[in-house]
């Protein structure tokens, strides 16, 4: 039987440099890359000012780069089935304009000239094994690898929280997604071994020891190949409900409610708005336990039962899971998984799970046949293993 647990493919950097020469008749000044990422806890948080914990993943875009001397950008794509060169001149990038998935990229372009930064054109080579629409944060990938490579062929000398942020930026107001800013930072921050406590409020990174396969575990990212349909607009209303409860709450981030005496805080808002504002507020002191636990060196199988909770949080209160997580997140604990997760934005996406090495195949044969029970999609399986950030690799 094949084993369920894949080794994605890696990005072949040669074909890259290849295909960038055949679509733009001269070599690239370099090549970058830039990984997706898994949260390990810390969900719709980032928002409201509180705590995240990703990782960067060892899957990751990587884009081959050669800087122009007009305004022109150009960029293909090989993984995103556009071969064909896109053209869009600088000048003429603006917020609400229609730039399909090149926004990604020429709104890095956008935002580091509203820096005040000296930008000029760029042609464009990707390529990536970080799968779309997971909830693993490919666009991030793409936009931080943009960001990263264009920093360091223009010359502008960013410190690593700015080029997250021109990523960010691209996102926001030129893709239009109304994204927080963890991903963009865990694109760029990443580290081997380590997980990222970044306190979104202080926009600050406390790298915290993160190595599971020394501790016999593995972290297994189930991709349930579900997507809710109207992911967009329910991201976008959760982050309004969050706002409207600290409004309500008479704070400016939902991050200053204590967790001491929650109940009693909450009971000032309506039902739905208590529920929102609960799974934010817990899932946030979660974030700083599991760290805790982590930094302590005690043993990472402890921090499962709060991966457990976080679930029920997104599921109960904040109501962003969908059946086919729910039914991943039950089979994986069932089968032997310390702590199961749904990972990132919701309403489908990847679940995450804490396992004993050994029992990884098991753990994910677990879950390909709850998949199947429930009529769901076929998930698929890879070992998740935290990886360095953005950086150029030729
Ligand atoms: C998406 C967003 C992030 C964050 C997560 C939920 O990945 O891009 O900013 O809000 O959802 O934690």
């Amino acid at each position: 039987m094949t084993a369920i647990v894949q080794t994605p493919a890696e990005v072949d950097f040669n074909a890259l440099t290849a295909r960038f020469r055949k679509l733009y008749g001269a070599a690239p000044d370099g090549l970058w890359a830039a990984p997706g990422r898994v949260n390990l806890i810390g969900e719709h948080t980032d928002y409201n000012g509180g705590f995240v914990l990703p990782i960067a993943l060892a899957q990751h875009t990587a884009v081959a780069v050669r800087r122009r001397e007009d305004d022109l950008v150009r960029v293909a794509s090989t993984s995103m089935n556009h071969d064909e060169p896109i053209t869009v001149s600088l000048g003429e990038v603006t917020p609400g304009g229609d730039y399909g998935w090149a926004s990604y990229l020429v709104g890095v372009g956008w935002a580091a000239r509203r820096r005040g930064l000296d930008v000029t054109g760029i042609d464009l080579a990707l390529d990536s094994n970080v799968p779309v629409g997971a909830g693993l944060s490919s666009s991030a990938a793409i936009s931080c690898g943009t960001a990263r490579a264009w920093s360091d062929l223009s010359g502008w000398a960013l410190d690593q929280e700015t080029v997250a942020d021109l990523g960010r930026d691209a996102e926001n107001e030129i893709a239009g997604a109304p994204t927080g800013l963890m991903d963009q930072l865990a694109s760029v921050c990443g580290r081997p071994a380590h997980a990222m406590q970044i306190d979104t409020h202080a926009v600050t990174i406390k790298q915290i020891p993160f190595d599971l396969p020394a501790a016999g575990l593995s972290l297994l990212v189930i991709d349930s190949h579900t997507q809710h349909t109207h992911a967009g607009g329910e991201y976008a209303e959760r982050r309004h409900s969050c706002q409207e409860a600290a409004l309500q709450l008479g704070v400016h981030e939902l991050r200053e409610v204590p967790v001491a005496d929650l109940a009693t805080t909450l009971d000032k808002l309506p039902p739905l708005l208590r529920r929102r504002a609960r799974h934010v507020i817990t899932d946030s002191a979660r974030v700083e336990e599991v760290a805790a636990l982590l930094t302590s060196g005690d043993d990472p199988r402890r921090i499962g039962s709060l991966l457990n909770a976080s679930h029920a949080s997104m599921r109960d209160d904040f109501e962003i899971t969908a059946p086919s997580v729910d039914a991943l997140q039950e089979a994986a604990v069932a089968a032997g998984a310390y702590g199961a997760r749904m990972t990132g934005g919701g309403f489908g996406g990847s679940v995450i799970a804490l396992v004993d090495r050994e029992r990884s195949e098991t753990v994910a044969q677990a879950c390909v046949a709850a998949a199947a029970a429930g009529g769901f999609a076929t998930p698929s399986v890879f070992e998740g293993v935290a990886s360095g950030g953005a950086a150029r690799v030729r």
